[in-house]
């Protein structure tokens, strides 16, 4: 498992890097200042608010949200109110610097939320590393009211076997696990535009003298590490919907 006291270090490292912000907000087409510490582009942000559609006074729930960076450029978008929840002390700090909005500490499979407290729930770049993922998919479930909305983007591995990619990432199927968590309408779609757009930003990241930047030096370690494995893993992005009373007792099992 990829600890908390290690996301800790990494947000310690990237608070004091201007130069990987900037290297974020420039690739990927993000709007200065949004704290992204993931691989969501600008295009692919308008894709995940279409989806979510959130209206003003509902709750989005930015679930694993790092620093809330598009937790709070949805709630400015669309009016909507924010909770972020991460497991990294660090990271929740950090967020709350940003902006007085409602950022806690939690984990994705124990967000400490109330059953049917949220309308909508985000997770960029992030349920790769719950551990199991269907127990963080069933979280998800659990604080959405019925009818929620909940996307995910993430990776999946095209061959399960394929040694090259981290295990956590090799078990991820969601277009058979969000329906075994209870969700329906599920939606997986592959995103070949984003997937190329990473491989632009990895390679422009490489070309950075590092110096003494530490979260330089570990973006391009993760630079190294991801494009000799690029061509076997697929990006995607996943949209699911929390059944009304209804739909839950046609459900199979
Ligand atoms: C790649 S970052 C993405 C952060 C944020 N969603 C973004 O896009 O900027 C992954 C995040 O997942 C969080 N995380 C990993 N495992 C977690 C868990 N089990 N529970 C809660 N947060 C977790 C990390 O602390 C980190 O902030």
């Amino acid at each position: 498992m990829t600890s908390a006291e290690h996301f800790d270090r990494w947000y310690a490292e990237r608070v004091e890097s201007p130069a990987a912000d900037e290297l974020v907000w420039r690739m990927l087409g993000l709007p200065p200042g949004l704290q992204s510490t993931s691989l969501l582009g600008g295009a692919g942000l308008d894709e995940v608010v279409a989806i979510l559609d959130p209206r003003p006074g509902q709750v989005l729930l930015d679930l694993a949200c790092g620093r809330g960076g598009y937790g709070l450029e949805i709630a400015g978008r669309t009016g909507c109110r924010l909770i972020g929840v991460d497991f990294s002390a660090v990271a929740i700090s950090q967020a709350k610097r940003r902006a007085d909005a409602d950022f806690r500490v939690g984990t994705m499979t124990a967000t400490g939320l109330s059953p049917a407290s949220v309308d909508a729930v985000l997770v960029v770049d992030a349920i790769q590393f719950a551990e199991p993922t269907l127990d963080a998919l069933r979280e998800c479930l659990r604080v959405l009211r019925p009818g929620g909305r909940l996307v995910l983007t993430t990776w999946e591995a095209l061959d399960p076997a394929d040694e090259r990619l981290p295990a956590r990432m090799r078990q991820l199927d969601l277009a058979s696990q969000l329906p075994e968590a209870g969700f329906v309408d599920v939606e997986v779609t592959e995103k070949p535009d984003w997937q190329a757009i990473e491989k632009r930003f990895w390679l422009e990241s490489l070309a950075l003298d590092a110096g003494d930047d530490l979260a330089i030096q570990s973006m391009q370690d993760e630079a190294r590490r991801v494009l000799a494995a690029s061509d076997g893993r697929r990006r995607v992005l996943a949209r699911a919907v929390a059944p009304l009373p209804d739909e839950e007792s046609s459900q199979p099992g």
